[in-house]
Protein backbone atom coordinates (compact mmCIF):
# COMPACT_ATOMS: atom_id res chain seq x y z
CA UNK A 1 0.00 0.00 0.00
CA UNK A 2 1.00 3.50 -1.03
CA UNK A 3 1.72 5.78 2.15
CA UNK A 4 2.29 9.29 1.27
CA UNK A 5 5.19 11.82 2.75
CA UNK A 6 4.48 13.00 6.11
CA UNK A 7 6.56 15.83 7.50
CA UNK A 8 6.74 16.70 11.37
CA UNK A 9 3.61 18.86 11.34
CA UNK A 10 0.30 19.72 9.62
CA UNK A 11 -2.51 17.06 10.16
CA UNK A 12 -1.84 13.52 9.29
CA UNK A 13 -3.97 11.79 7.34
CA UNK A 14 -6.99 10.22 9.05
CA UNK A 15 -6.70 6.40 9.34
CA UNK A 16 -9.84 5.58 11.73
CA UNK A 17 -10.22 2.45 13.91
CA UNK A 18 -13.38 0.92 15.15
CA UNK A 19 -13.60 -1.05 18.23
CA UNK A 20 -16.76 -3.76 18.43
CA UNK A 21 -17.70 -6.15 21.61
CA UNK A 22 -20.03 -8.96 20.80
CA UNK A 23 -21.35 -10.95 23.08
CA UNK A 24 -22.80 -14.33 22.46
CA UNK A 25 -24.16 -16.90 24.02
CA UNK A 26 -23.14 -20.75 22.62
CA UNK A 27 -25.63 -22.82 24.98
CA UNK A 28 -24.72 -22.66 28.15
CA UNK A 29 -21.86 -20.46 28.56
CA UNK A 30 -21.27 -16.97 27.58
CA UNK A 31 -18.17 -15.64 25.06
CA UNK A 32 -17.42 -12.25 24.04
CA UNK A 33 -15.76 -11.14 21.08
CA UNK A 34 -13.48 -8.15 20.46
CA UNK A 35 -12.78 -6.30 17.51
CA UNK A 36 -10.89 -3.39 15.88
CA UNK A 37 -11.19 -2.74 12.58
CA UNK A 38 -9.27 0.00 10.94
CA UNK A 39 -10.44 2.02 7.55
CA UNK A 40 -7.79 4.14 5.31
CA UNK A 41 -10.46 6.86 4.07
CA UNK A 42 -7.37 7.98 1.41
CA UNK A 43 -7.22 4.42 0.15
CA UNK A 44 -11.17 3.59 1.09
CA UNK A 45 -10.23 0.38 1.95
CA UNK A 46 -10.11 -1.56 5.37
CA UNK A 47 -6.68 -2.87 6.38
CA UNK A 48 -5.80 -6.35 7.88
CA UNK A 49 -4.05 -6.16 11.63
CA UNK A 50 -1.62 -7.14 9.96
CA UNK A 51 -1.11 -4.48 7.55
CA UNK A 52 -0.18 -2.17 10.54
CA UNK A 53 2.79 -4.50 11.51
CA UNK A 54 6.33 -5.11 9.94
CA UNK A 55 6.68 -8.26 8.39
CA UNK A 56 9.73 -8.81 10.60
CA UNK A 57 7.59 -7.91 13.85
CA UNK A 58 4.71 -10.56 13.35
CA UNK A 59 7.04 -13.64 14.92
CA UNK A 60 8.58 -11.21 17.90
CA UNK A 61 5.38 -9.73 18.94
CA UNK A 62 4.07 -13.57 18.64
CA UNK A 63 6.62 -14.68 21.46
CA UNK A 64 5.99 -11.88 23.38
CA UNK A 65 2.33 -12.37 23.70
CA UNK A 66 2.58 -15.75 24.38
CA UNK A 67 5.05 -15.03 27.05
CA UNK A 68 3.24 -11.97 28.78
CA UNK A 69 0.11 -14.12 29.08
CA UNK A 70 1.59 -17.10 30.17
CA UNK A 71 3.33 -14.61 32.76
CA UNK A 72 -0.51 -13.30 33.41
CA UNK A 73 -1.23 -16.86 34.38
CA UNK A 74 -5.08 -16.84 32.94
CA UNK A 75 -4.62 -20.36 31.97
CA UNK A 76 -3.60 -19.40 28.04
CA UNK A 77 -2.37 -22.05 25.90
CA UNK A 78 0.52 -21.36 23.75
CA UNK A 79 -0.31 -22.92 20.71
CA UNK A 80 -3.60 -21.22 20.12
CA UNK A 81 -2.40 -17.96 20.52
CA UNK A 82 0.29 -18.76 17.93
CA UNK A 83 -2.38 -20.12 15.88
CA UNK A 84 -4.39 -17.14 16.92
CA UNK A 85 -1.80 -14.64 15.49
CA UNK A 86 -1.06 -16.42 12.30
CA UNK A 87 -4.74 -17.37 11.54
CA UNK A 88 -7.31 -15.78 13.72
CA UNK A 89 -8.54 -11.89 13.91
CA UNK A 90 -7.43 -10.43 17.37
CA UNK A 91 -8.43 -6.92 17.75
CA UNK A 92 -5.26 -5.14 17.53
CA UNK A 93 -4.96 -1.31 18.04
CA UNK A 94 -3.09 0.80 20.80
CA UNK A 95 -3.72 2.13 24.71
CA UNK A 96 -3.68 5.45 25.53
CA UNK A 97 0.12 5.30 26.15
CA UNK A 98 0.60 3.74 22.93
CA UNK A 99 1.69 0.54 23.71
CA UNK A 100 0.36 -2.25 21.00
CA UNK A 101 -2.58 -3.96 22.51
CA UNK A 102 -3.73 -7.56 21.25
CA UNK A 103 -6.97 -9.10 22.24
CA UNK A 104 -8.55 -12.15 21.98
CA UNK A 105 -12.26 -13.26 21.76
CA UNK A 106 -13.51 -15.14 25.15
CA UNK A 107 -12.92 -19.19 24.63
CA UNK A 108 -10.16 -19.12 22.00
CA UNK A 109 -7.00 -18.71 23.96
CA UNK A 110 -7.51 -19.35 27.60
CA UNK A 111 -10.62 -20.83 29.51
CA UNK A 112 -13.57 -18.58 29.68
CA UNK A 113 -13.23 -17.51 33.04
CA UNK A 114 -10.06 -15.56 31.66
CA UNK A 115 -12.58 -13.37 29.95
CA UNK A 116 -10.91 -11.72 27.09
CA UNK A 117 -7.20 -12.19 27.21
CA UNK A 118 -5.24 -9.51 26.02
CA UNK A 119 -1.98 -7.66 26.30
CA UNK A 120 -0.45 -4.09 25.72
CA UNK A 121 2.97 -4.51 24.44
CA UNK A 122 5.16 -1.58 25.37
CA UNK A 123 6.53 1.25 22.65
CA UNK A 124 6.22 -0.37 19.25
CA UNK A 125 7.83 2.72 17.48
CA UNK A 126 10.58 2.25 19.33
CA UNK A 127 11.29 -1.44 18.59
CA UNK A 128 10.29 -0.73 14.72
CA UNK A 129 7.41 -3.07 14.91
CA UNK A 130 5.25 -0.99 12.89
CA UNK A 131 4.47 -0.52 9.54
CA UNK A 132 4.24 3.19 7.73
CA UNK A 133 0.34 2.66 8.03
CA UNK A 134 0.77 1.33 11.54
CA UNK A 135 2.66 4.42 12.83
CA UNK A 136 -0.35 6.55 11.47
CA UNK A 137 -3.06 4.59 13.28
CA UNK A 138 -0.62 4.93 15.98
CA UNK A 139 -0.41 8.58 15.80
CA UNK A 140 -4.36 8.46 15.00
CA UNK A 141 -5.11 6.68 18.19
CA UNK A 142 -2.83 9.15 20.57
CA UNK A 143 -4.19 12.15 18.41
CA UNK A 144 -7.74 11.55 17.71
CA UNK A 145 -9.67 14.44 15.91
CA UNK A 146 -10.64 16.72 18.80
CA UNK A 147 -13.97 17.07 17.40
CA UNK A 148 -14.53 13.79 17.58
CA UNK A 149 -14.10 12.45 21.31
CA UNK A 150 -16.12 14.13 23.61
CA UNK A 151 -14.27 16.08 26.75
CA UNK A 152 -14.14 13.88 29.87
CA UNK A 153 -16.17 15.88 32.25
CA UNK A 154 -14.47 17.32 35.29
CA UNK A 155 -14.68 15.20 38.41
CA UNK A 156 -15.29 17.81 41.66
CA UNK A 157 -14.01 16.24 45.21
CA UNK A 158 -17.03 14.81 47.10
CA UNK A 159 -17.95 15.67 50.60
CA UNK A 160 -18.19 12.51 52.62
CA UNK A 161 -21.40 10.82 52.83
CA UNK A 162 -22.83 9.66 56.43
CA UNK A 163 -25.03 6.82 55.62
CA UNK A 164 -26.23 6.47 59.09
CA UNK A 165 -27.84 9.40 58.28
CA UNK A 166 -28.80 9.11 53.97
CA UNK A 167 -30.18 6.28 52.10
CA UNK A 168 -26.80 5.09 50.42
CA UNK A 169 -26.43 2.49 48.15
CA UNK A 170 -22.67 1.28 46.33
CA UNK A 171 -22.92 -0.01 42.79
CA UNK A 172 -19.91 -2.49 42.05
CA UNK A 173 -18.16 -3.50 38.88
CA UNK A 174 -16.47 -7.07 38.51
CA UNK A 175 -14.02 -8.93 36.15
CA UNK A 176 -12.57 -5.67 34.32
CA UNK A 177 -11.11 -3.31 33.56
CA UNK A 178 -11.90 -4.34 30.03
CA UNK A 179 -10.76 -1.82 27.23
CA UNK A 180 -13.85 -2.16 25.28
CA UNK A 181 -16.91 -1.73 28.50
CA UNK A 182 -14.70 -0.18 31.12
CA UNK A 183 -13.80 3.56 29.30
CA UNK A 184 -17.69 4.22 28.49
CA UNK A 185 -18.81 3.00 31.72
CA UNK A 186 -16.26 5.89 33.46
CA UNK A 187 -17.61 8.53 31.18
CA UNK A 188 -21.05 8.11 32.45
CA UNK A 189 -19.78 8.11 35.86
CA UNK A 190 -18.26 10.57 35.73
CA UNK A 191 -20.82 12.50 33.71
CA UNK A 192 -22.81 11.67 36.34
CA UNK A 193 -20.90 12.24 39.07
CA UNK A 194 -21.43 8.58 40.28
CA UNK A 195 -19.12 6.82 42.69
CA UNK A 196 -18.73 3.01 42.83
CA UNK A 197 -16.52 -0.17 43.60
CA UNK A 198 -14.75 -1.92 40.65
CA UNK A 199 -13.58 -5.74 41.77
CA UNK A 200 -10.94 -5.78 39.03
CA UNK A 201 -8.91 -9.00 37.96
CA UNK A 202 -5.01 -8.55 38.87
CA UNK A 203 -4.53 -9.88 35.23
CA UNK A 204 -6.80 -7.55 33.75
CA UNK A 205 -5.43 -4.63 35.97
CA UNK A 206 -1.97 -5.46 34.76
CA UNK A 207 -2.96 -5.34 30.93
CA UNK A 208 -4.70 -2.08 31.28
CA UNK A 209 -2.84 0.00 33.72
CA UNK A 210 -4.26 3.25 32.61
CA UNK A 211 -7.98 2.34 33.30
CA UNK A 212 -7.03 1.26 36.35
CA UNK A 213 -5.24 4.48 37.22
CA UNK A 214 -8.13 6.65 35.88
CA UNK A 215 -11.07 4.36 38.20
CA UNK A 216 -8.89 5.70 41.45
CA UNK A 217 -7.91 9.19 39.71
CA UNK A 218 -11.79 9.94 38.98
CA UNK A 219 -13.19 8.73 43.14
CA UNK A 220 -13.44 5.35 42.61
CA UNK A 221 -12.62 2.83 44.81
CA UNK A 222 -10.53 -0.21 43.57
CA UNK A 223 -11.37 -3.63 45.25
CA UNK A 224 -9.49 -6.82 44.40
CA UNK A 225 -11.29 -9.59 42.51
CA UNK A 226 -8.46 -12.23 42.69
CA UNK A 227 -5.79 -12.39 39.77
CA UNK A 228 -7.19 -15.35 37.58
CA UNK A 229 -10.64 -15.27 39.03
CA UNK A 230 -10.26 -19.16 40.42
CA UNK A 231 -12.85 -20.82 43.17
CA UNK A 232 -10.77 -19.45 46.26
CA UNK A 233 -12.59 -21.83 48.23
CA UNK A 234 -11.28 -25.09 45.92
CA UNK A 235 -7.79 -23.39 46.28
CA UNK A 236 -5.18 -24.13 49.38
CA UNK A 237 -4.18 -21.39 51.59
CA UNK A 238 -0.71 -20.74 49.51
CA UNK A 239 -2.68 -20.48 46.35
CA UNK A 240 -5.31 -18.67 47.83
CA UNK A 241 -2.53 -15.91 48.99
CA UNK A 242 -0.67 -15.92 45.86
CA UNK A 243 -4.00 -15.10 43.88
CA UNK A 244 -4.88 -11.68 46.52
CA UNK A 245 -1.40 -10.64 47.31
CA UNK A 246 -0.78 -10.59 43.55
CA UNK A 247 -3.60 -8.60 42.53
CA UNK A 248 -2.92 -6.53 45.49
CA UNK A 249 0.57 -5.41 44.43
CA UNK A 250 -0.47 -4.54 40.91
CA UNK A 251 -3.19 -2.29 41.77
CA UNK A 252 -0.93 -0.89 44.38
CA UNK A 253 1.77 -0.43 41.72
CA UNK A 254 -0.95 1.17 39.66
CA UNK A 255 -2.51 3.29 42.04
CA UNK A 256 -0.36 4.01 44.79
CA UNK A 257 -3.23 2.86 46.86
CA UNK A 258 -3.58 -0.91 48.36
CA UNK A 259 -6.71 -2.43 47.73
CA UNK A 260 -8.70 -3.34 51.37
CA UNK A 261 -11.50 -5.73 50.15
CA UNK A 262 -11.51 -8.45 48.68
CA UNK A 263 -14.71 -9.99 46.95
CA UNK A 264 -14.27 -13.71 46.17
CA UNK A 265 -15.26 -14.80 42.35
CA UNK A 266 -18.84 -16.78 42.45
CA UNK A 267 -18.86 -15.58 46.36
CA UNK A 268 -16.96 -18.82 47.13
CA UNK A 269 -14.91 -18.07 50.51
CA UNK A 270 -14.56 -20.46 53.50
CA UNK A 271 -12.24 -20.36 56.48
CA UNK A 272 -8.85 -20.70 54.30
CA UNK A 273 -10.13 -17.49 52.29
CA UNK A 274 -11.04 -15.92 55.77
CA UNK A 275 -7.43 -16.14 57.06
CA UNK A 276 -5.93 -14.84 53.95
CA UNK A 277 -8.12 -11.79 54.35
CA UNK A 278 -7.63 -11.29 57.84
CA UNK A 279 -3.95 -11.37 57.78
CA UNK A 280 -3.83 -8.97 55.09
CA UNK A 281 -5.73 -6.61 56.81
CA UNK A 282 -8.77 -7.12 54.08
CA UNK A 283 -12.90 -7.13 54.65
CA UNK A 284 -14.78 -9.77 52.22
CA UNK A 285 -17.32 -7.95 50.24
CA UNK A 286 -20.25 -9.36 48.89
CA UNK A 287 -23.73 -8.44 47.28
CA UNK A 288 -27.03 -7.93 48.39
CA UNK A 289 -28.58 -7.28 44.70
CA UNK A 290 -27.33 -9.43 42.46
CA UNK A 291 -28.59 -8.15 38.75
CA UNK A 292 -27.60 -11.54 37.13
CA UNK A 293 -26.51 -9.34 34.18
CA UNK A 294 -23.52 -11.76 33.25
CA UNK A 295 -26.27 -13.89 32.11
CA UNK A 296 -29.32 -12.03 30.75
CA UNK A 297 -27.65 -9.47 28.97
CA UNK A 298 -30.42 -7.52 29.41
CA UNK A 299 -30.17 -3.67 30.28
CA UNK A 300 -34.34 -3.31 31.15
CA UNK A 301 -33.39 -6.81 33.73
CA UNK A 302 -30.35 -5.07 34.67
CA UNK A 303 -32.37 -1.50 35.83
CA UNK A 304 -35.10 -3.70 37.20
CA UNK A 305 -32.91 -6.05 39.13
CA UNK A 306 -30.93 -2.95 40.38
CA UNK A 307 -34.13 -0.90 41.28
CA UNK A 308 -34.80 -3.82 43.96
CA UNK A 309 -31.29 -1.88 45.98
CA UNK A 310 -32.91 -0.97 49.82
CA UNK A 311 -30.58 1.04 52.05
CA UNK A 312 -27.14 -0.14 52.44
CA UNK A 313 -27.44 -2.15 48.90
CA UNK A 314 -24.36 -3.38 47.52
CA UNK A 315 -25.16 -3.96 43.81
CA UNK A 316 -22.93 -6.62 41.82
CA UNK A 317 -22.53 -6.34 38.13
CA UNK A 318 -19.65 -5.74 35.65
CA UNK A 319 -17.85 -3.73 33.62
CA UNK A 320 -16.83 -6.11 30.77
CA UNK A 321 -20.18 -5.95 29.52
CA UNK A 322 -21.58 -3.54 26.97
CA UNK A 323 -25.59 -4.68 28.11
CA UNK A 324 -24.55 -3.31 31.56
CA UNK A 325 -22.77 -0.28 30.54
CA UNK A 326 -25.63 0.44 28.69
CA UNK A 327 -28.06 0.14 31.73
CA UNK A 328 -26.11 2.04 33.73
CA UNK A 329 -27.90 5.46 33.14
CA UNK A 330 -31.05 3.84 33.74
CA UNK A 331 -29.40 2.32 36.70
CA UNK A 332 -28.51 6.20 37.97
CA UNK A 333 -31.51 7.75 37.12
CA UNK A 334 -33.87 5.60 38.73
CA UNK A 335 -31.81 5.07 42.37
CA UNK A 336 -31.26 9.21 42.31
CA UNK A 337 -35.11 9.29 41.63
CA UNK A 338 -35.72 6.96 44.95
CA UNK A 339 -33.41 9.22 47.05
CA UNK A 340 -30.49 7.08 47.11
CA UNK A 341 -27.11 8.67 47.24
CA UNK A 342 -24.30 6.98 45.35
CA UNK A 343 -21.52 5.82 47.66
CA UNK A 344 -17.74 3.77 47.56
CA UNK A 345 -18.16 0.20 49.14
CA UNK A 346 -15.71 1.04 51.79
CA UNK A 347 -18.03 4.33 52.71
CA UNK A 348 -20.89 2.45 52.72
CA UNK A 349 -19.35 -0.07 55.59
CA UNK A 350 -17.27 2.36 57.39
CA UNK A 351 -15.42 0.69 59.71
CA UNK A 352 -14.82 -3.00 58.64
CA UNK A 353 -13.06 -6.04 60.30
CA UNK A 354 -10.44 -8.08 58.73
CA UNK A 355 -11.22 -11.06 57.76
CA UNK A 356 -14.76 -10.69 58.13
CA UNK A 357 -17.72 -10.90 55.37
CA UNK A 358 -20.04 -8.29 54.55
CA UNK A 359 -23.03 -7.75 51.91
CA UNK A 360 -25.18 -5.03 53.04
CA UNK A 361 -24.22 -1.79 55.16
CA UNK A 362 -25.70 -0.43 57.58
NI1 LIG B 1 -16.31 -12.28 38.83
Amino acid sequence: MAVEHLGGHGRLRGILGLTLNTTYSPGASTGTTQQVIWYDPVAGELLDWQDLLTEEALPVITDAVVERLEAADVGADADAVRQGLAEGDPAVGFTDEGALFLGFDSHTVAPGAAGTPAVALEDPAGNRWLSDVGELALEASLHPDPGAVPESPEVSPRSPVDCTQERCVALTFDDGPSATTTPELLDILAAEQVPVTFFVLGSQAQAFPELVAREVADGHEVGNHTWSHPDLSALSEDAVREEVTRTNDVVAEITGVRPTLLRPPYGATNQAVTDVAASLDMAQAMWSIDTVDWQHHDPAQTVAQAGEADSGAIVLMHDVHATTVDAVPEVITRLRGEGFTFVTVSELLGQTTPGETYSQGG
